[in-house]
């Protein structure tokens, strides 16, 4: 193939070079299309744009494949731990045990959020979405951490992402209590990463806890599922507030408001309240499936249809497969299990769905584990914002590790009035 593509336009023609990435998906290179010839891209939702050259996460949308750093979803999922794929994400490679050790220990110290912040959580209604607490706690980090800011400075960066990592699970577990009016419980730093988590969610201060290890793996392979999905919105955005050197804490709550939209990461929560909508409506799916076909129906498939999968997520398949496990572990059974299945069945056999290619996505599943091991339905997006934090991390770091980084900015064909006067207000109809 020529490393060449040609462009006519306006009866010019311009060389425009073409890049490979290393499982050979082929890049336009536009970067100086516009100097040359005035001439811009329009791509609305960036379904065709490459943002970056990133290492971290490798999807085959077409073929339903997904690698972190080379390795597959499915084995990270079955062999590691959230605390051991969040180093690989962010420093690129599996940890010896000296490197774990260390990353776990960091995680460890800083688990404690300032005792001021506590008082934070007084200021919100009992009914705020914790999406908004997480979103304003994670941003409001910057005023306490001052010393790690410096987006260029390495010494400050190691410090502050142990720092992030290991406080988001104690302000969102806190966001938690807060909301159901229980005190907040102090992270147990014997604990590990996720065991801790569950500590402070669950445990109170009047009774003896012992956290569930089957529970504390169901996590655990939750949180790697969710760990990584290169340039998504939130992580997009994440690099887009990362890119004017705003501070790390500052991105990530921005890459966490981006996660609330239901069309993101609040689709998990959606998913969940729609399998109740159809429980209520007699197990009726077929009813939903011809609302989301309807294009004069806002309503959709909620965690149905992926921008790049146009085959099963392989995260879905993985969760959808842990689901009996989790259920029998905590001896229940879940009517909205065997509505999302028939749901997934009826989806499947639709020439709608079938022809745009639309599968279930991560978040069809995840629900039905949540509420499995007690998780709140409005903290499923949380849930989603801790397993995707090593993700946001590792992309912001890829960006600032390459120094040769542009403050992010699209441009725009402009559809307005041309150039019109202005009008004294006297003279206005
Ligand atoms: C996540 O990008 C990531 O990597 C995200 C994520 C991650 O890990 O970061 O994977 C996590 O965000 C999962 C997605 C969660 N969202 C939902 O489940 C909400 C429901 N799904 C959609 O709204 C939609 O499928 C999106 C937002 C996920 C993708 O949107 P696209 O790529 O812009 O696709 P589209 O809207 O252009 O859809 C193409 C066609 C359209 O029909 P036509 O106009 O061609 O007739 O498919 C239809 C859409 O109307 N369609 C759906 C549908 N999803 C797409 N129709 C009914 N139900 C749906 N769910």
């Amino acid at each position: 193939m020529s490393d060449v593509a040609e462009l006519k336009v306006n009866n010019q023609t311009y060389q425009l070079p073409v890049t490979k990435g290393t499982e050979d998906e082929v890049a336009v290179d536009i970067q100086k299309l516009r100097a040359e010839s005035k001439v811009i891209t329009l791509d609305p939702g960036f379904g065709n744009t490459g943002s970056c050259e990133s290492g971290i996460t490798f999807i085959d949308g077409e073929k339903g494949i997904l690698r972190y750093r080379g390795i597959p979803i499915e084995q990270l999922a079955e062999k590691s731990t959230f605390v051991e794929t969040a180093y690989l994400l962010i420093y690129g490679k599996l940890p010896n045990e000296t490197e774990l050790s260390d990353f776990k220990n960091g995680l460890t110290r800083h688990s404690l959020i300032h005792e001021d912040m506590l008082h934070f959580y007084d200021g919100y209604p009992s009914t705020a979405h914790p999406m908004a607490i997480l979103s304003s706690m994670v941003c409001s980090l910057s005023a306490y951490y001052p010393d790690s800011l410096d987006p260029s400075d390495p010494e400050q960066v190691a410090r502050l992402i142990p720092r992030v990592l290991s406080k988001i699970r104690t302000i969102a577990s806190y966001s938690f209590k807060k909301s159901i009016g229980q005190p907040v419980i102090y992270p147990k730093n014997s604990l590990d990463y996720c065991a801790n988590f569950l500590y402070m969610m669950f445990a109170v201060p009047s009774e003896a806890f012992e956290v569930d290890e089957d529970i504390v793996k169901a996590v655990n392979m939750l949180l790697i599922l969710h760990a990584d999905h290169e340039q998504n919105c939130s992580t997009s955005t994440v690099r887009l507030v990362g890119s004017s050197d705003a501070n790390l804490f500052a991105s990530i709550a921005a890459g966490i408001c981006a996660l609330w939209g239901p069309k993101h990461g609040g689709a998990n929560q959606a998913v969940v309240e729609m399998l109740a909508e159809i429980e209520k409506n007699d197990g009726d799916v077929r009813k939903a499936l011809e609302r989301a076909k309807d294009k004069d129906d806002p309503f959709r498939l909620m965690g149905f249809g992926h921008r790049v999968y146009k085959n099963y997520d392989p995260r879905a398949r993985v969760i959808k497969g842990s689901c009996d496990k989790i259920l029998a572990k905590t001896g229940q059974t879940d009517p909205l299990l065997d509505i999302a299945r028939r749901l997934e069945e009826a989806a499947l056999e639709d020439p709608y769905f079938r022809d745009r290619k639309l599968y279930p996505n991560v978040d069809f599943y995840s629900g039905v584990i949540y509420r499995a091991i007690g998780i709140p339905t409005n903290m499923f997006t949380v849930m989603f914002a801790l397993g995707r934090l090593p993700g946001w991390i590792a992309h912001w770091k890829e960006m600032v590790d390459s120094k040769n980084y542009r403050i992010g900015r699209p441009r725009q064909i402009y559809t307005g009035n041309n150039e019109t006067n202005y009008v004294p207000l006297s003279q206005r109809t």
